[in-house]
């Protein structure tokens, strides 16, 4: 394999509400973060993991994932930004494309993983699966008064994980600056073109509680 995969999984997970840090939440009586895992790993092309877990969870996060994959934990960052960047500090030499991926994408299917990672190793120097828009967007102004509606056939929504030539993450993550929520937009910053494919409905992002009980349902179906 010639492919490191970072997971930020050191978030609380405020919008799915009280309880455990999101990662460490139960899908089908195990926690996010393993199905996440499990499925990173079994895809053919990744060499090395590291999970950026909440740092008071490092320790119980090493011993939940032993038996799923070997995977480097370090501890995470106040912004998801600076749990990328602490993952991407453990990464040994060898890989020399790196992608980044939400441990709350519990059920992205492996493909979805070589798919990106091929992408890059075909020469993009950066690549994030995407899906289109399916909503009308309106763009709203003071008391939620419509100002327009964007044109949505050039919107996309972005999933991880983002590929990326290793060398082209790094110089990002070094010269970033206020945080963002994804790495691609970092290497945007930098003028570096970034490459679509086609992302996952089964890469959907485990954000709010409707969104837990449909990845349960999914997983109860097959995914
Ligand atoms: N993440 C992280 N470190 C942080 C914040 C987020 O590693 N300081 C990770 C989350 O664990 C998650 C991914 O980044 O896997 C995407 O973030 P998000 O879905 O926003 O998760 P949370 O920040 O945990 O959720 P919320 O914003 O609702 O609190
Ligand atoms: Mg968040």
């Amino acid at each position: 394999g010639d492919v490191a995969v970072l997971v930020p999984a050191a978030g609380a997970g405020v919008r799915l509400g009280p309880g455990a840090p999101k990662a460490l939440r139960l899908l089908a009586g195990e926690p996010l973060l393993v199905h996440a895992v499990r499925r990173i790993a079994a895809a053919g092309s990744v060499h090395t993991i590291v999970v950026a877990a909440p740092a008071g969870e490092v320790e119980a996060v090493r011993r939940l994932l032993a038996p799923v994959a070997p995977v480097l934990v370090v501890p995470g960052g106040a912004e998801r930004q600076a749990s990328v960047a602490a993952a991407l500090a453990a990464v040994p030499a060898g890989p020399g494309i790196v992608l980044v991926h939400d441990a709350a994408r519990a059920l992205t299917p492996p493909e979805l993983v070589e798919s990106v990672a091929g992408a890059v190793r075909s020469g993009h120097d950066a690549v994030i699966p995407v899906l289109p828009v399916v909503d009308t967007i309106k763009e709203v102004g003071a008391g939620e008064v419509v100002l327009g509606t964007v044109d949505r056939s050039a919107l996309r929504a972005v999933q991880t994980p983002q590929g990326f030539r290793r060398s082209v993450l790094a110089a990002a993550h070094a010269a970033a600056g206020d945080p963002l929520t994804d790495d691609a937009g970092l290497v945007e910053k930098q003028g570096i073109p970034v490459v679509c494919v086609p992302g996952s409905e089964y890469a959907l992002k485990v954000t709010r509680p409707f969104d837990l009980a449909l990845a349960e349902h999914l997983l109860a179906a097959g995914a």
